[in-house]
């Protein structure tokens, strides 16, 4: 009886750290898509609003709390044009995050699909 229990809460146990750990994984590596709602939730919530909630001259005047701020401010445009976009080529050069670790490559190239697709707000 006291067997069964120890079983049953470890098998609970390794069922929830498996995925704890999974979508802690996933969040940092990102399985990130070429979308703004993915970029946004991935990228610009988790790396990049704590310094750019609102445009100031202390962040380049920069503002990236909606899609229109984003499209504004952060130099993306609908140009279709990654390198032409301050948003991507500041990623891409690893200068933003400031501070922190260089995005993943899988993350710099779906900023950069989605710039190409036209940057828009899906
Ligand atoms: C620790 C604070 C901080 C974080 C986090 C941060 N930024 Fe910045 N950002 C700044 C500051 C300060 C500037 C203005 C000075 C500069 O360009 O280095 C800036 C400027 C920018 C610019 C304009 C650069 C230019 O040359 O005009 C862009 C675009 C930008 N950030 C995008 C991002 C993105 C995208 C992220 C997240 C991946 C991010 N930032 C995360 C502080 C930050």
């Amino acid at each position: 009886m006291k067997k069964t229990f120890f079983t049953g809460a470890f098998v609970f146990l390794s069922t929830f750290l498996f995925f704890y750990c999974a979508k802690q994984v996933d969040k940092d590596t990102g399985s990130t898509s070429a979308t703004f709602s993915s970029i946004n939730s991935n990228i610009i919530q988790a790396k990049c609003i704590t310094c750019h909630a609102t445009a100031n001259s202390g962040n380049g005047n920069v503002d990236l709390s909606s899609y229109a701020r984003v499209i504004a401010t952060a130099g993306v445009f609908s140009a279709s044009s990654p390198t032409s976009s301050k948003f991507f080529t500041q990623i891409n050069a690893g200068l933003m995050p400031l501070g922190g670790s260089k995005l993943s490559d899988a993350q710099i190239q779906a900023v950069s699909d989605w710039v190409t697709a036209g940057a828009l707000n899906n």
